[in-house]
């Protein structure tokens, strides 16, 4: 049981809780840019002192790149059950500036929302946690388990550092799960468990023509044209019933149970709201499936950036040199990154003529996740969602990726809880992203319950 006094504490220091949630918000850790090292490096020790003040015994490891934190709560107890809460510090670029409303690393209130880069994904939903488990410390109420935060700098770009830390420090991660509050949820009134992420892998296609930029009219109609060729071998990976036209692409995926797909069924979702919410004409998706189906169990394969020839003002009548493309697979369980990879590499070079040049450079990856939804941890979740945001909690499978997570699984043997917080419209990503005020109180009283649910479900 959580104790009155914990619930109160919450309740009395929710105005230094926002007031500190801005002041993490507004540090610019974003690590796909180099010029934000050092940011990093201050939202590290920011993270580390917070967990001091919380009454938590914090490390900082620094690595090649970002550093990392481990911080436990004191009076380590072997008779305890142990618990890791993994979060990351780190935030996506905020680019293109001007689409934002108010400056991205200056939070902004209106309403119950704070907006600022990085404030749902990933800042406000660990430092939820942290708050709870001040609440238990600093009222002398006795935790029913052990603590160990786990915040790294890297999530956004790949979690390459904290993927060779995990191996050497098994020992000080050892527990009997991980908790994670990196996802979403449907609605404040529909907590949700997420049971499953899908996966990630990361190629960059470039092709190369000329050895310079041509003038288009005096060799035009004689030269391969790198960009159009690029764009005949992208346009070929998907056919006209939105699947990805890869052989063998599909071997490995599994099919959605029937118990599953009416657990999805359960999930609130009008198509309209949802197709106006992102501004599209039509939604459009793999045939036979339902778009949450889409849009979290399914294989896709998606461009996330072109680049290629003149884009400045007015016209250049140029062939251009070269064009280039960065995509992106999502993975469902049981594909494997390097093996859908592979099988998409090899169809780009079948498609690739052979007047050009064409290179293909292999980036991030990461495994999709399952866990079964019916174990002791799990309904233990569910309970706490449901104390924490005064709902009975769903079960959601989930779009996004946490590559770690399958490390997790692989180097410490647990498996992860994933509780989210941050609701559909919070813009991760995007211009605006917001973290919603209820969701960020009602997450610090789920995690005030989550502890003696997981470490009853534990005793079991
Ligand atoms: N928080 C997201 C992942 C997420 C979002 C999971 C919504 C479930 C629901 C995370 O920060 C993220 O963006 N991950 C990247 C991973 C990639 C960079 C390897 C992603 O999914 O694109
Ligand atoms: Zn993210």
């Amino acid at each position: 049981m959580t104790p009155e006094s914990v619930l109160d504490y919450l309740k009395s220091h929710q105005q230094r809780f926002v007031d500190d949630l801005c002041d993490y918000a507004r540090i610019p850790s974003v690590s796909a840019q180099s010029a934000h090292t050092s940011d990093l490096k201050r939202c590290a020790d920011w993270i580390a002192h917070r967990a001091r003040e919380a009454g938590l015994d914090p490390e900082i490891f620094p690595t090649d790149r970002n550093p990392i934190i481990i911080a436990r709560t004191p009076r380590n107890d072997p008779r305890k059950p142990t618990f890791v809460v993994y979060g990351h510090y780190d935030v996506q670029p905020p680019e293109p500036f001007e689409l934002w409303k108010s400056p991205p690393f200056e939070p902004r209130l209106e309403g119950r929302n704070v907006f600022a880069r990085g404030i749902s994904d990933n800042k406000g939903q660990h430092l939820a946690h942290l708050n709870a488990v001040e609440a238990w410390l600093k009222t002398g109420s006795e935790l029913p388990c052990n603590l160990t935060f786990l915040i790294e700098g890297e999530e956004e770009v790949g979690s390459g550092s904290l993927q060779r830390f995990l191996p050497d420090h098994r020992k000080e991660l050892a527990c009997d799960a991980v908790v994670v509050s990196d996802n979403g949820i449907p609605t404040l009134k529909h907590p949700a468990l997420t049971y499953g992420l899908r996966g990630v892998a990361a190629i960059e296609v470039r092709v190369e023509g000329p050895g310079r930029d041509l003038h288009s009219g005096v060799f035009g109609g004689t030269v391969d044209n790198p960009a159009l060729v690029l764009c005949q071998i992208l346009a070929a990976l998907r056919d006209s019933r939105g699947r990805i036209a890869v052989p063998g692409y599909y071997d490995d995926v599994a099919p959605l149970s029937a118990y599953e797909r009416r657990q999805m069924a359960k999930l609130p979702f009008d198509a309209e709201k949802y197709r106006r919410f992102l501004g599209v004409r039509a939604l459009n998706g793999e045939r036979g499936f339902t778009p949450e189906e889409q849009r979290t169990a399914r294989p896709t394969l998606e461009i996330n950036g072109l680049t290629s020839g003149y884009q400045g003002e007015g016209s250049k009548t140029i062939i251009p040199s070269w064009a280039s493309a960065k995509l992106t697979l999502r993975l469902v369980p049981n594909q494997k990154p390097a093996k859908a990879i592979a099988a998409v590499v090899r169809q780009i070079r079948k498609l690739c003529p052979p007047t050009v040049r064409l290179t293909i450079r292999r980036g991030h990856g990461g495994e999709p996740y399952l866990v079964a939804p019916e174990g002791a941890l799990a309904q233990a979740a569910l309970r706490a969602l449901k104390a924490g945001f005064g709902h009975e909690a769903l079960l959601a499978r989930e779009g996004g990726s946490i590559p770690i997570v399958s490390d997790f699984k692989r180097h410490l043997k647990v498996d992860t809880l994933l509780l989210g917080m941050a609701l559909p419209d919070d813009n991760p990503h995007s211009p605006n992203e917001k973290f919603s005020l209820d969701a960020y109180e009602r997450g610090m009283r789920m995690s005030a319950h989550l502890w003696p649910e997981l470490s009853s479900a534990c005793r079991r």
